[in-house]
């Protein structure tokens, strides 16, 4: 295990002397700090340019154990290098780095360094800019190196580095600090804004798919005219146009569009998304927060915000929604956004690590690898997991054709910022392209050569990816410290397979030893990586019971697992205390089989939605959820309050705990948000849509900067339940006994649970279902929930065996029958 883990002292010296760093006071908003590196844990995401190494020294530092030791060099322009493209979008920077030589004689040595980057604007070819030329530095002391640094507009290439006309001179360096403020929007011809009212034509709108558009004078959000999308035969159908002009690499724009349904329609969920196109490959991207439930009464605002984070040919901008349904658009506006600065608060990483949470993480794509969501990605986070860039379907869409383009830009994101990364995911159900599971067109079977098939193409997949990551990473020093080895294989009810295990496709074919397979390959392929499972609804009583079933017979089977993943996708009606209890669970594993687990939070977020249906997909993007709460302030503030109470319960585990990843950047890029229909008021996560902290950031922070705590209007939550067998005795009923499910609430711990018919009543033969009932001390009311008591008939009984006696007195008795009878004659 330790070769896993990073030494958790030394992780605590650089969550020390990074939260030591201070950022200077200015007049106007507080400059962001966009990178710091104090090389307590590593170099920071600094490498050695040319032929120049750089590693961690205990040499000499300025502040902590460790500075940078750079050696090497044969090349006036060889020395450290900072990949900065991502860091430091057009806006202004102070950078500055602590040099020192190293002291190879007797005598005081001085030199000058400069610091110095290399830009390679989009299209244009690279030029060097100075940041501070030739700073004199000497043996003896530390010498600030450091300058103001004005980026200019997109660059595909930004190199910060330090150099010395001395070609061979060495040095060392420590507390790098980049601190500063990207520009604002877009400078003038570097993108258009863009606007359609429809009043005097298309303004370059067409169909998307088989969608027919028209401009229509029905009705109109203002003046006379606007589109109407028909023939909307799939979801992604509607009406479209083309904004490249309206984008550019790392600056956000503001969409709005205002939308209304056919009269007649039900509501329905619409989304403003764009698909973006570079060479061969094609994404999709929602436009953050533009969601909302449409209805034919009444013009709705779809208003988000967009990052391009990456390069493109084309995008397109489309309104879409569940086929079918038809709708009118007007009034679409595409404009330069400035985001609100990154507030200057404490890191989420400082802060939990400092209570031992090693890797603090967040899901992102290439959007968070740019301008102000990159920022705010440095200062809160050391890990992230890609949201969807690692997926099957991402990485293997067609069978022998692998595309890691879009994880290798992650991958560049976190070489330049130091970042680890949490691998998510080798083996699902979800996200996973169909021909893993075909032959052709025909289905695979559980015959030996479909497995054998199947587990192949397992293997294929597996290797596939490490051997791209070893191509990348010759060194074995990818920033890849985890894998999610198989994702959600317990199912969520009661079913016949072992350990309620998943009806997967993956389980079908090859049974439940293809978790095993699963673990063995990524053991072979990713041996220096922890390897998790990972399942949600894993604070759910039954599932939890399940879950570490089937981990106990992995430990017993000799899988090599690491770690034990929970999703904690949770909601106001998830009791802290269910996660408490799973935590406190597998740490009992480990302590029963002498298998230290590991335990990750791997997608945190919390719903305020009423949970009822939370994970039902099955009526598509039609709206099924509302909120918990009626007042929005207070349901925030209520998130406050069960972020405090929920790490309560992760700080009590931070023993077995190595990483906590929150589910999204910000509450406009949440998947709450669009899933499986709109949910506008979904504020999951530490930070809103503007990037600024939410009350959920201070229940973590520093929960006394929370208002009031909200009357309690949350119901409690009754947990599932098997269901319940027994056997009926003569009569044809049974006496059952049974445990009540366990119901409870947040802010009221555990609720009373009525259930009626009662444990201990006679029940017959036959399915009864029990229905539970818990009112907490506020006098909410729980959804009541049910299960299943369920009695089959006594089985047919032999003939009951005579007592001796009874056959003794009836021989006796025929006996003297038999003997009158002969007395009489009659025999
Ligand atoms: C979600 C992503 O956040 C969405 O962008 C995507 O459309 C669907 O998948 N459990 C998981 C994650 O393991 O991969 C899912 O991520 C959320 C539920």
């Amino acid at each position: 295990m330790g070769r896993r883990r990073l030494g958790a002292g030394a992780a605590m010296l650089g969550m020390v002397a990074t939260a030591g760093v201070t950022v200077a006071p200015s007049a106007a908003a507080a400059p962001a700090t966009v990178h710091t590196a104090d090389f307590e844990q590593g170099t920071g995401g600094w490498y050695g340019r040319g032929g120049a190494q750089v590693a961690p020294s205990t040499t000499t530092a300025r502040s902590g154990a460790q500075s940078l030791a750079v050696t090497g060099r044969t090349q006036a322009w060889e020395g450290p290098g900072l990949d900065a493209r991502t860091l430091l979008p057009a806006g202004t920077y102070d950078v500055e780095a602590w040099v020192r030589l190293a002291d190879t004689a007797p005598e005081l040595e001085t030199d000058v360094v400069t610091l110095s980057a290399a830009r390679t604007p989009t299209g244009g070819t690279t030029a060097y800019d100075t940041v501070a030329w030739q700073v004199a530095v000497s043996d003896s002391t530390w010498t600030r190196v450091g300058g103001t640094y004005q980026v200019g507009t997109s660059n595909s290439a930004l190199e910060l580095y330090l150099e010395s006309p001395d070609a061979t001179q060495a040095f060392f360096v420590d507390d790098v600090t980049i601190t500063g403020e990207a520009a604002g929007p877009a400078e003038p011809g570097t993108r258009t804004d863009l606007a359609a009212d429809f009043e005097s034509g298309l303004a370059g709108w067409g169909p998307r798919g088989a969608a027919q558009v028209a401009l229509t004078t029905d009705d109109a959000h203002a003046g006379a005219t606007s589109l109407r999308a028909t023939n909307r035969l799939e979801a992604w159908q509607g009406p479209t146009v083309d904004v490249t002009q309206g984008l550019a690499v790392g600056e956000t724009v503001q969409v709005s569009v205002w939308a209304k349904l056919a009269p007649g329609s039900a509501p329905a969920s619409l989304k403003a998304s764009i698909q973006r196109d570079r060479g061969t490959s094609t994404n999709y991207d929602n436009v953050a927060g533009a969601s909302a439930v449409v209805t034919a009464d009444a013009w709705t605002e779809l208003r988000g915000t967009y990052t391009l984070g990456a390069a493109i040919d084309r995008a397109q901008l489309y309104v879409e929604g569940d086929a079918g349904v038809s709708f009118l658009i007007d009034d679409f506006s595409l404009a330069g956004f400035t985001e609100t600065p990154v507030q200057d608060v404490p890191g989420l990483k400082d802060v939990l690590g400092e209570d031992g949470f090693e890797h603090v993480g967040v899901a992102i794509d290439q959007r968070e690898t740019v301008g102000r969501p990159a920022q705010l990605v440095q200062r809160h986070f050391n890990a992230f997991t890609p949201e969807n860039d690692g997926k099957p379907a991402e990485v293997q869409p067609v069978e022998g054709q692998f595309t890691f383009g879009d994880l290798d830009a992650l991958l560049d994101f976190a070489d330049a910022t130091g970042t680890q990364v949490y691998g998510h995911v080798l083996v699902w159900h979800s996200q996973t392209p169909d021909w893993f599971f075909l032959d052709g067109q025909r289905p695979l079977t559980s015959s030996p050569a479909d497995q054998a098939l199947l587990r192949a193409r397992m293997e294929a997949h597996i290797k596939a990816i490490a051997d791209h990551v070893n191509a990348r990473y010759p060194d074995g020093d990818s920033p890849i410290w985890a894998w999610d080895v198989v994702n959600e294989v317990i199912a969520d009810g009661d079913n016949a397979n072992p350990h309620d295990m998943r009806d997967s496709r993956w389980f079908q074919v090859l049974g439940e030893t293809f978790v095993d397979t699963a673990f063995r390959l990524a053991d072979r392929y990713f041996p220096q990586q922890a390897l998790f499972i990972n399942d949600y609804n894993t604070e759910m009583p039954t599932k939890r019971a399940d879950y570490l079933e089937l981990v106990s017979s992995l430990i017993a089977r000799g899988v090599p697992i690491d770690g034990v993943g929970h999703q904690a996708h949770v909601d106001f009606a998830r009791p802290v205390q269910w996660l408490d209890d799973s935590l406190t669970a597998v740490e009992k594993l480990s302590a029963r089989t002498g298998r230290p687990l590991l335990q990750a939070i791997t997608e945190l977020d919390v719903s305020d939605s009423k949970e009822n249906n939370g994970a039902d997909v099955s009526n598509g993007t039609v709206p099924q959820h509302s909120p918990a709460m009626a007042d929005q302030d207070q349901a925030e503030t209520e998130l406050g309050y069960y972020y405090r109470d929920l790490f309560d319960v992760l700080r009590k585990h931070s023993g077995s705990i190595e990483s906590v990843t929150f589910w999204g950047i910000s509450n406009g890029r949440s998947w709450l948000r669009t899933w499986p229909a709109a949910r506008p008021w979904e504020s999951p996560l530490p930070f809103d849509d503007d990037l600024q902290v939410m009350p959920a950031y201070w229940g973590i922070v520093d929960p006394a900067q929370l208002a009031a705590r909200p009357a309690d209007v949350l119901p409690p939550r009754i947990a599932g339940h098997d269901a319940v067998p027994a056997t009926a005795n003569r009569t044809g009923t049974a006496r059952v006994t049974y445990t009540a499910p366990e119901a409870g609430d947040t802010r009221d711990r555990s609720v009373k649970v009525d259930c009626t018919p009662r444990s201990g009543s006679q029940f017959t033969v036959g399915t009864t279902q029990v229905t539970c009932t818990a009112r907490d001390k506020a006098g909410n009311v729980a959804t009541p929930a049910t299960f299943d008591v369920v009695v089959t008939a006594a089985p047919a009984q032999p003939p009951a065996a005579e007592h001796p006696v009874v056959t003794a007195v009836k021989r006796l008795i025929s006996g003297i029958l038999d003997a009158v009878l002969r007395l009489v004659g009659r025999r």
